[in-house]
């Protein structure tokens, strides 16, 4: 059977995209990362697609350009590696509902907290704040689609508790997060690389 086309999209780091090339390389994923690409041309996870031999794509946008249009490319652009699954791996834009409209339940994005809180950026920052004022005793990592404009909300695929511990500094937590995030996303593309192939039978 035909291996899953997976598309990353990256605004930064990219530890997330080399878990997830490390795990196609190892045969951990029965699925090949056709392309990355990132709206900055400074992110460093270009580097690791080039390192990877994955086509790895500057779609440059600054905040002049116009998101339909922008968009509009964008998707021209991903359709032609005919993905089945587009991963928001540290991808910092919202997408236009068109985007989104034209890859149905094929766009999942990850995100450093638990449904329905920090959403946004610096979420592990926010969430560790938020324990030193007594405001939650935990925090998590979650993987779900993305139906509409909504930020880091959609039906979940897959979450994960982290904990934190009154010895934690920022830096403690933002380890323990990573790691489970990198595990997280494995298992959920496996999942849904396994129905996938199910649908397929
Ligand atoms: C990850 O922590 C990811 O969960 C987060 O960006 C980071 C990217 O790291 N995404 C969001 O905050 C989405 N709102 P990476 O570039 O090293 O994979």
């Amino acid at each position: 059977m035909k291996k899953a086309s997976l598309v990353i999209l990256i605004s930064g780091n990219g530890s997330n995209l080399q878990v997830i090339l490390d795990a196609c390389q190892s045969g951990l994923l029965k699925a090949d990362v056709t392309a990355v690409i990132s709206n900055r041309q400074d992110a460093y996870g270009l580097v690791r697609a080039r390192n990877a031999g994955v086509p790895a794509i500057l779609k440059h946008a600054d905040k002049r350009v116009d998101r339909k249009e922008f968009d509009s490319e964008l998707a021209e652009l991903v359709d032609g590696y005919h993905p089945d699954l587009i991963i928001l791996a540290g991808w910092m834009r919202i997408l236009t509902i068109a985007f989104i409209r034209r890859f149905p339940q094929r766009i999942i994005n990850l995100h450093p907290a638990l449904p329905g809180t920090f959403p946004g950026v610096h979420a592990i920052e926010r969430a560790f704040d938020a324990y030193q004022r007594g405001e939650i005793t935990q925090t998590g990592v979650m993987v779900h689609y993305v139906p509409d404009e909504g930020v880091d909300i959609g039906p979940v695929i897959t979450r994960q508790v982290v904990p934190i511990y009154p010895s934690d500094t920022i830096d403690d937590l933002e380890e323990r997060v990573h790691v489970c995030e990198h595990e997280l996303l494995i298992e959920t593309i496996q999942k849904l690389v396994g129905q996938m192939e199910e649908g397929h039978a």
